[in-house]
């Protein structure tokens, strides 16, 4: 028999973490670990675990180091427009939205123009803004966006809407949904012959676990 495994990354710690060991699961994939380990096996299908950072799974699909990944959508879009998109995976819905003050006036699109935005998405960002013909300054930051406006960094900003609660905590308002996204199996591009029939058995049994569930 082959030795032949295919590698896989998940996300290591967030939303998408217990979801995703649970689809594996599910799929009657067994995995020996703790996820302090970065690294598991299977015992029962050819498949390596990897356990990385989100924002780090679009570039290591690129290069094949890993073939396949669970990973939201957004940041496929954001960061690996390049990267072969799956399956929908039917959980981790959200959003990627505009958020302004709750004082603030919004009326439309157009009241950002010249506006500080703050964001984790700037790609996403700039090209939404460029489809409406607005510009705005962009502030890159990684987490707590939404603190942003709150102490005078910016007019507005754009993250990851889920229940809506760190937004309605913050005093924000959602006033734009440019995308809605849900965790997918993302492919390599570089994924050989060898390693794609597994990937293509990973792939049915993923999808007899989702019929299961609708
Ligand atoms: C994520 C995201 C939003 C929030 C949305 O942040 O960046 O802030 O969750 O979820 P909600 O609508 O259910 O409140 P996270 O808590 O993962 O932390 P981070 O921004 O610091 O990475
Ligand atoms: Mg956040």
């Amino acid at each position: 028999m082959s030795k032949e495994k295919l590698r896989i990354a998940v996300q290591k710690s967030g939303r998408l973490f217990e979801d995703s060991i649970k689809i594996l699961k599910d799929a009657g994939i067994s995995i020996d670990n703790g996820k302090e380990q970065l690294k598991a096996s299977s015992r029962n299908f050819p498949l390596e675990v990897m356990y990385l950072r989100n924002g780090d799974i679009p570039q290591y699909l690129r290069d094949g180091v890993v073939d396949v990944a669970i990973i939201g959508e957004n940041v496929l879009i954001e960061k690996g427009q390049d990267i072969i998109k799956g399956e929908k995976l039917g959980f981790s819905k959200c959003r990627v939205s505009l958020a302004v003050p709750k004082s603030f006036n919004y009326t439309g699109i157009k009241d950002l123009d010249g506006s500080k935005i703050a964001t984790s998405y700037p790609n996403t960002v700039n090209q939404f803004l460029k489809e409406k013909g607005i510009s705005a300054e962009l502030h890159i930051i990684n987490g707590s966006v939404e603190i942003a406006p709150n102490i005078g960094l910016a007019d507005a900003i754009c993250d990851i809407v889920s229940s809506g609660s760190t937004l309605f905590k913050n005093g924000l308002k959602e006033v734009e949904v440019m995308l809605k996204s849900e965790a997918v199996l993302a492919i390599s591009p570089q994924i050989s012959e060898e390693r794609k029939k597994i990937l293509e058995k990973l792939q049915f049994r993923m999808k007899s676990v989702l019929n299961a569930r609708t």
